[in-house]
């Protein structure tokens, strides 16, 4: 067997980990800025949390990693960040102290799902929720920091996509009308899609064998059948997102491809050239029956995530430069093995006084440490050799300006720092 990387799975190399510490402290930083704390849960569950009844979703019935521990429980690697939240919202009462409970989360989900570019096994998430009131305010402040975070971010072709599924009423409603609509065409349907007609409609809106099926392109749209008090959240969401001069687009189709959501839901989609067919970089919406249907009370809550992948993809298909590789402060070169030990010492010295400084490990002649040195994009060289070692000092080169200087051993890290600091 060979041994590599499982399908659907990538490794992050050393030359590239800097592009994600970079992503997670922006997103760390602005979703501090809404005052969102985050929230770490387990990546394995109860398969319960995921397998509810009324979850009938593609990525719940199909796209599940299952399996049974060694005290044969049945587990789940989560597939997404939303059920986990709740279920430790509800283990943990934290609706007993907040009304509303803002949070974020980042960490890895799994979805056994066709691997392609920007779609993987095991794939990063970052996502928020705020869970506890319904206020269509908060509906808009999730859009408009999703929309906040992306232009941060310094991505330019990004749409938002708007629509409202309505209250519970309206929902069902809806999803009546689609089981009267798509009844005479069930033969045009898919196997999958025979059954959701029965079971849930709505999934057949977004079956992924048929999307060029006659008959799901003119099936009726959710803002059909809006009540009244429906119509009117969806209006106030929309007039919060106009006062913060939010660019969005209403998009009666959209539904998500996830069953919990009702009233307000919205994606993230990338419109950048040659990017690709995942071009959704984030989605979300609302939920009402989610916290109830995990044993607690009966409170709402709504939130998104993005795909960390498919925003690493956004960020190179259109060249923002938004992450550097911490270069070295100095490189240590010794000419002389006997002085090894000193250039240790340096290099404590320096690192103490907080300086990025690394030093050659594998004896190479003063060409290839200089090399190697350039390639880390050292500002300073620290050169030791024989004779500047028995005057008691190193010679620092700036390798921009190629000016050299003779400092003392001792006062290394104070020269650099001044220096540095100029
Ligand atoms: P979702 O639309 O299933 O929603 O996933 C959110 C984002 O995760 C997608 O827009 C995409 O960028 C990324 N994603 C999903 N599957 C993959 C994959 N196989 N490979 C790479 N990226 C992927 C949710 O997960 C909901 N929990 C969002 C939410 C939070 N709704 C309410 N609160």
């Amino acid at each position: 067997m060979a041994i590599n990387k499982v399908k659907g799975t990538y490794d992050v190399l050393p030359n590239e980990s800097y592009l994600w510490q970079a992503l997670e402290e922006k997103i760390r930083e602005i979703l501090g800025l809404y005052n969102l704390k985050e929230m770490r849960t387990p990546i394995m569950e109860y398969s319960d949390v995921f397998h509810r009844h009324t979850e009938l979703s593609d990525m719940v019935t199909k796209e599940t990693y299952d399996f049974d521990d060694r005290g044969d429980r049945k587990l789940t690697l989560r597939p997404e960040g939303t059920a986990g939240i709740i279920r430790s919202y509800v283990e943990n009462k934290l609706y007993a102290s907040q009304e509303l409970e803002k949070v974020y989360y980042i960490g890895p989900n799994f979805r056994y799902e066709r691997p392609q570019k920007g779609r993987y096994r095991q794939f990063y998430q970052f996502g928020v929720e705020a869970i506890g009131t319904i206020d269509p305010a908060l509906d808009a402040e999730m859009i408009i920091l999703a929309y906040d975070f992306i232009k941060r971010l310094g991505l330019k072709g990004v749409r938002v996509r708007i629509n409202s599924l309505g209250d519970e009423a309206s929902r069902s409603n809806y999803q009546e009308a689609l089981k009267a609509y798509f009844t005479p065409h069930i033969d045009e349907l898919c196997e999958d899609c025979k059954v959701r007609l029965t079971k849930n409609p709505l999934r057949i809106l977004d079956c992924k064998v048929d999307q060029k099926n006659e008959a799901i392109k003119n099936a009726p749209t959710p803002q059909d059948y809006l009540n009244h008090e429906s119509r009117a959240y969806f209006k106030q969401v929309l007039d919060h997102l106009n006062a913060a001069k939010i660019s969005y687009e209403i998009a009666p189709k959209l539904v998500r491809g996830l069953d919990y959501y009702s009233h307000t839901v919205f994606e993230i989609e990338a419109d950048i050239e040659g990017f690709g067919a995942q071009n959704v970089l984030g989605g979300g919406g609302r939920y009402q029956n989610l916290v109830s249907e995990l044993g607690g009370p009966d409170l709402g809550g709504i939130g998104f995530a993005f795909g960390m992948e498919r925003l690493l993809l956004a960020l190179d298909a259109e060249n923002v430069d938004f992450a550097k590789e911490r270069p070295l402060d100095a490189f240590v070169i010794v000419f002389n093995d006997d002085l090894k030990t000193v250039a240790t010492e340096i290099l404590y010295e320096l690192r103490k006084a907080n300086l990025v400084a690394d030093t050659n490990y594998t004896q190479k002649a003063f060409k290839g440490q200089l090399k190697q040195a350039l390639r880390f994009g050292a500002k300073y060289l620290v050169i030791l050799g024989e004779e500047e070692y028995q005057k008691g000092v190193v010679a620092i080169k700036n390798t921009k300006t190629e000016v050299q200087e003779e400092v003392l051993i001792p006062k290394i890290s104070k020269y650099l720092l001044e220096k540095l600091e100029k």
